[in-house]
């Protein structure tokens, strides 16, 4: 059928596009989408490319400054990166006050809205090297203040960052390593951990991105803008899609529903049930990502021994969805959190912990299209308009 809301209806000087389904607020460089191909470039660089050669640090600066580095640029951008990873004591104060069974999410973008209470004398969004300090504190820290917020879950005391490390394994311990004691790291792990980061590190105006940009077009300063952009993805239509696919898998397995059965309540709208992890604005095709992140969890469970039965369940409403007319029609394929969760269950995070990973690998984006929307000549504040459906005037009183 039609999709209505997508139809733009011209009312007088306005346009009325709901989800901005045909609107573009950015003239952008970063990030190139071919939904219907199911094509994604970083800067021109197939996703494919850059999953088989590249690595999340390179990436990122990758994003951020349009070019791949040499190995010394890149080795340095490294360094720099962990030289700021160390972040003020008191900041650890404001972890106390959140309730222990607090979500890792509203936790982090606190903290990271915090954050810009430290470097207030240093975020003017028009000086370059402001922007250059503040891009490698948020690179620096963020990953820091996530695992305060993941150990904060657990009531485990925080870690300091080992410098020696590199940034994914510097995370990894960080979560999961404890004080006094070594933590032995995984290369599987790193390496699968790296992958999903790069292939979550940018994907042009989404929701948490617009988000940034929205924010940051009225001069907010990086920390605010990135703090709002986790909020953004914190939504289950968005990041917290990850979470949401393995309480799905879960249920279906408590429950011993089989998927055919899942799959029936998805197609009925019951209780607004829909198939997690399926389904994409920009992608009426197979999510790029999602399938090569397909064949990375099929790898890592091997390895890690995870629970094989809910990469079977996943695997098993992928094929149904595939071969259903219901998916075939509304061109709706597996995107690119459908198989994370079980990955990251494997590597022995917590559902909670699922969109923060996200948010770690989204961050580069972010960052990339924030310092893109300021350095652009033609940036305006972002201001929607509306079409009014109130009331005419009426008196008070009468
Ligand atoms: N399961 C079942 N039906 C679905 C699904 C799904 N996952 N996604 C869309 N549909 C149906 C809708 O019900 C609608 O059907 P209708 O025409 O009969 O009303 C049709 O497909 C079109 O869907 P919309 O919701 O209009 O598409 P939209 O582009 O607005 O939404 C979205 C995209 C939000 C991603 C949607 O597909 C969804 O909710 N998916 C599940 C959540 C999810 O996985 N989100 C992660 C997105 S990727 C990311 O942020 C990393």
């Amino acid at each position: 059928g039609i999709n209505i809301a997508g139809l733009l209806k011209e009312t007088g000087d306005v346009t009325y596009d709901p989800g901005f389904m045909n609107t573009a607020n950015a003239k952008s460089a970063v990030t190139f989408i071919d939904g219907d191909e199911g094509v994604l470039r970083y800067r021109g660089y197939a996703i494919e490319d850059l999953a088989k050669n590249s690595s999340f640090m390179e990436v990122a600066y990758l994003l951020i400054y349009g070019e791949l580095p040499t190995a010394d640029t890149l080795a340095a951008w490294e360094e720099n990166i962990a030289r700021h990873t160390m972040v003020h004591e008191d900041i650890k104060n404001f972890f106390g006050g959140f309730p222990r069974d607090a979500h890792p999410m509203p936790v982090l973008s606190s903290s990271v809205s915090a954050l810009s209470t430290f470097y207030s004398d240093s975020q003017d969004p028009f000086d370059e090297e402001q922007v250059h300090i503040s891009t490698i504190r948020l690179l620096a820290k963020v990953p820091v203040l996530a695992s305060y917020a993941f150990k904060k879950s657990l009531g485990q005391p925080f870690m300091y960052p080992k410098n020696d490390l590199n940034y994914v394994e510097n995370f990894l311990r960080l979560c999961f390593g404890v004080p006094a004691e070594d933590y032995e790291i995984d290369p599987d792990v790193v390496k699968a951990l790296d992958l999903l980061l790069m292939l979550h590190a940018d994907h042009e105006q989404n929701c948490s991105t617009s988000t940034v940009r929205l924010v940051g077009s009225a001069h907010a300063n990086m920390f605010a803008s990135v703090s709002a952009g986790i909020n953004a993805l914190y939504g289950p239509l968005h990041g917290g899609a990850n979470e949401a696919v393995l309480n799905m898998l879960r249920r279906i397995q408590s429950e011993g529903m089989k998927p055919e059965e899942f799959m029936e309540k998805v197609k009925n709208k019951e209780d607004g049930v829909k198939l997690m992890g399926f389904g994409h604005r920009v992608y009426k095709n197979y999510d790029p990502r999602a399938k090569i992140i397909k064949s990375t969890a099929e790898e890592i469970l091997v390895k890690l021994g995870g629970n094989d039965e809910l990469l079977e369940i996943a695997q098993r409403l992928e094929e149904k969805a595939l071969a259903d007319d219901y998916f075939i029609e509304r061109k709706l394929y597996p995107n690119v959190d459908f198989y994370t969760g079980v990955i990251y269950k494997a590597m022995g995070f917590p559902e909670k912990m699922f969109t923060v990973l996200f948010a770690l690998g989204r961050l580069p984006g972010w960052i990339a299209q924030w310092r893109e929307m300021i350095e652009d000549p033609e940036t305006k504040i972002g201001r929607p308009r509306q079409i009014y459906t109130g009331h005419p005037l009426r008196t008070y009183g009468a």
